[in-house]
């Protein structure tokens, strides 16, 4: 219970407490001492009536014998004198005052004996005096006078009640002023010890409250220890315990800035869920992957960021995760993107509480579309290769018995009995049969890549690029025109090589719908970044619809089309590939035809420099003469 009036400062309440114990001991103290000196104070007047009745009858006697009776007055006014003394008498053996004197005008001196006096008179025997309460407060004695053996009379001392008052009171008074010695002391002595406690406890108390108010920077720690004792033990506690909180909460924020890069850095999207599917932290990457950004996406559910069917079925899983309190792994979401269709593979798992409860749940997501596409397209290549093998052997086949047809066809037109027009009809069917042949021949050298790089002749590999193409140059009216020398040869891969023209070929076909102009150019040259190598530049140009400027930046990157349902966009990557592979470069200029100048023209021109790297050339001396004549 928390007394209102008991003040809260500790120094006060050591005050308080310390002047209230001693006025409660020193109060106790006088009124034992009082009680006690009071009976000694009795005592005391008791046996100094006795002895001064003792004396006033000593003197009465001496009187006797001097034969002096008058003297025997005169020893009552001095006894009447001395200062413990109010009153002195001496009365005959029969109570008769004779003589009487006392120290204060204020009362008359006594007539007669009272009955209480006569009766404590008779019980007076011998030199005994007796000494008798006559009264509150009032002591009287009374001796007999002997005078030769002969009982002469009585002598009576009163006390004076004021002269005993004011020593009981002169007592009191020193006892008060000492008290108020002790208490001033006490006060003191208090005061330098509640200091001593204080003082500390003052410290520890502001350094708790600057740290109540700013948890972050504990600026006056570490508290100063100013005393050695247990408050001194409890402060270096103290600080030795907010040094350690401190540690514990630098690891922590270093923890938690480490998993904040984390999420933040990691290629893969991080979201965290409530139960009501609720985003309640995400990493931007996940933001990115649903075109959004992290703060729009915080307190949202799950079907106002995605489409219906992915959404409900990740909203299912995190509930699953939710009821049985375990990780669903490789969930695969889709759904249709602005450029292409997307595919997500999501992992979701449990957040607990320290009580083991489920808080939120994780999901980690991983844009698998690429993988999708790369399998996709490995499937196509795939396909498309066994399709190429399935060709080859077709015209491998288709040769043999072409070969028969051929010897036919020539024994058929040189028979003597043809006639016109049977014989321009076998002459027709020749240059057909040519022509099948033709086509059989190119389709395999064009499946037959090779596996070594060797010299090739590159107005045959050129003219078999264009020849494959032939039928859609023809039907789109596309005009083709070749600037290359028939004995040109260079040390590459020809089948790649081969592939990297069909590839921009193919690309300049297709970006000239309504026909046009193509070139295709190759030209001895050196390297423009390094005059040493020598090698060969070819250009491959149109007059096609060209390349926008921003899709110019990724043309080389796998995947990349504007063709939705034709393209790979693996086209240029590989050829890419092959060119770097041959160590040589790549490069491409373009011109779009603005709708505000449609008579302005466009195209696209592809320059590559492919080095001859081939040994015989680079290292002659290096030839042994069995590979030279070999
Ligand atoms: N000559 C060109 N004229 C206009 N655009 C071109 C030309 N060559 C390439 N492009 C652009 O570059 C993109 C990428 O070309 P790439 O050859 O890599 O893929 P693709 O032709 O789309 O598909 P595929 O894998 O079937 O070749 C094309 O989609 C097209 O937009
Ligand atoms: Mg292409």
């Amino acid at each position: 219970m928390q007394l209102r009036w008991w003040p809260r400062s500790i120094s006060l309440q050591l005050l308080a407490g310390v002047v209230a114990l001693e006025l409660l001991s020193l109060g106790l103290f006088a009124w034992v001492m009082v009680r006690q000196q009071h009976q000694e104070i009795i005592n005391r007047v008791e046996q100094r009536l006795a002895h001064q009745a003792n004396i006033a009858a000593f003197e009465a006697d001496e009187a006797l014998d001097d034969r002096r009776p008058d003297l025997v007055g005169l020893s009552v006014d001095i006894m009447a004198k001395s200062p413990s003394v109010a009153e002195s008498l001496v009365t005959d053996t029969d109570g008769r005052i004779l003589f009487a004197a006392n120290n204060t005008a204020d009362r008359p001196v006594a007539q007669e004996l009272s009955e209480l006096e006569r009766m404590q008179m008779h019980r007076v025997h011998g030199d005994e005096p007796i000494v008798f309460s006559a009264g509150p407060n009032e002591w009287e004695s009374v001796a007999a006078i002997h005078h030769r053996d002969r009982l002469w009379g009585y002598a009576w001392v009163h006390s004076d009640r004021v002269w005993d008052n004011q020593q009981l009171e002169l007592m009191l008074h020193s006892a008060v002023v000492f008290g108020i010695i002790w208490i001033a002391a006490s006060i003191v002595l208090v005061l330098v010890m509640a200091r001593s406690i204080t003082r500390p406890l003052g410290v520890l108390h502001e350094g708790t409250q600057a740290l109540m108010r700013a948890p972050e920077t504990p600026g006056s720690f570490p508290l100063p220890i100013l005393v050695h004792n247990e408050i001194g033990d409890l402060i270096e506690a103290f600080n030795r315990m907010v040094a350690s909180i401190e540690e514990q909460r630098a690891g922590l924020s270093d923890t938690l800035s480490l998993l904040d890069s984390m999420l933040a850095n990691a290629p893969i999207g991080f979201a965290f869920f409530d139960r009501q599917a609720r985003f309640v932290r995400v990493n931007r990457i996940f933001a990115e992957m649903t075109s959004s950004s992290i703060s729009r996406l915080l307190g949202r559910t799950l079907d106002e960021v995605l489409p219906q069917q992915p959404a409900s079925l990740l909203q299912a899983t995190i509930a699953q995760v939710f009821a049985e309190d375990r990780p669903m792994r490789d969930i695969e979401l889709s759904g249709e993107g602005s450029a292409w269709n997307w595919t997500w593979i999501a992992n979701a798992y449990p957040i607990r509480t320290l009580q083991q409860q489920v808080r939120w749940v994780g999901v980690i997501v991983l844009d698998a579309t690429d993988r999708k596409r790369s399998e996709e397209a490995l499937r196509k290549t795939e396909k498309l290769a066994a399709t190429g093998r399935l060709a080859a052997s077709i015209a491998h086949e288709i040769n043999n018995p072409l070969e028969a047809i051929t010897n036919l066809l020539y024994l058929l037109s040189n028979h003597a009995q043809l006639q016109e027009p049977a014989l321009g009809w076998v002459q027709m069917a020749e240059h057909e049969v040519k022509r099948v042949a033709e086509i059989t021949q190119q389709t395999l050298r064009f499946y037959r890549q090779s596996t070594l790089a060797a010299r090739a002749r590159l107005s045959d590999l050129l003219d078999s690029v264009l020849s494959l193409h032939q039928v859609r140059l023809q039907h789109r009216g596309i005009h083709v025109e070749k600037q290359y020398d028939a004995g040109m040869d260079l040390y590459c891969f020809a089948g790649e090589i081969r592939q990297v023209f069909a590839n921009l070929v193919g690309n300049a076909i297709d970006s000239m719908p309504e026909g046009g102009r193509l070139l295709v150019r190759a030209r001895h040259a050196t390297d423009l970044q390094n005059p040493e190598r020598q090698g060969v530049r070819f250009t491959v140009a149109d007059t096609g619809c060209g390349i926008a400027p921003e899709a110019r930046k990724h043309i080389f990157e796998a995947f990349f089309t504007t063709k939705e349902v034709t393209g790979t966009g693996l086209g240029l990557w590989v050829s890419s590939e092959i060119v770097a592979k041959h160590e040589g470069t790549i490069r491409v200029r373009s011109r779009q035809r603005q709708p505000s100048d449609p008579a302005a023209s466009s195209g696209t021109v592809f320059v590559l420099f492919v080095p001859d790297l081939d040994p015989a050339r680079l290292f002659p001396a290096a030839l042994t003469p069995e590979s030279e004549t070999a």
